[in-house]
């Protein structure tokens, strides 16, 4: 069994999500073996303890350079036996170094249809260009920020009626669905990687 785990800074909405795909056998292809953050008040390490799943926190600011902040959370995720890492609200970029030793094993889920609106600001970004249509991204990590190949997506319409509070509701419950099933199709090797192109089977 592939054992993976999730990165937050934040609030951890999608981490909820994920804990429960595991309990309700959604996600039956890996373990939830460990949730990481660089953010001691993140609500989301709340969250884990309280579905009894490990947790760690790093803070960056012990480190002098951004290298050896990873070298100590790639120590945790040997001592955990890490196979995947997921990426759900970890408001850090990781290091080069980092993905070359999870290569094709990182994940991540963004608020818009990627390529557009790259950045951390993906739904506000989307609010105010006035799109009619935006949408969640699942997509494997490299070095460039939100360009690795893309794994799943799904549109989510911008209404005339929505504030950007409405519209990112509907977004983050879209975001929940979609990432379960992102992640189970990966644990599962049910896909391959052509080119830029991941093609599920
Ligand atoms: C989500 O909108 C996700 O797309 C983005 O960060 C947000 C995390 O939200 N990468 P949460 O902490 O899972 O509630």
């Amino acid at each position: 069994m592939k054992r993976f785990a999730v990165f937050a800074s934040g609030r951890g909405s999608n981490l909820d999500a994920i804990i429960r795909s595991c309990q309700k056998g959604r996600i039956a292809h890996g373990k939830l073996a460990l949730v990481f953050s660089d953010k001691p008040q993140a609500l989301a390490l709340q969250k884990a303890k309280k579905a009894g799943i490990a947790t760690v926190c790093i803070e960056p600011s012990a480190f002098s350079s951004r290298e050896d902040f990873d070298k100590a959370v790639l120590k945790v995720l040997g001592s955990y036996r890490i196979d995947w890492i997921v990426l759900a609200g970890y408001m850090r970029l990781l290091s080069g170094h980092f993905i070359k030793a999870y290569p094709n094993r990182i994940i991540n889920i963004h608020p818009a249809l990627l390529p557009s609106f790259k950045g951390v600001a993906g739904i506000k970004d989307a609010f105010d260009a006035g799109v009619k249509i935006s949408g969640v991204t699942v997509h494997f990590v490299v070095e460039e920020m939100d360009a690795g190949p893309i794994i799943m997506q799904e549109p989510v319409r911008i209404l005339a009626t929505d504030t950007m509070e409405s519209f990112a509701k509907r977004l983050h419950h879209k975001e929940h669905g979609l990432y379960s099933k992102a992640i189970e199709t990966v644990l599962k090797g049910a896909y391959r990687i052509s080119g830029r192109k991941v093609i599920l089977s």
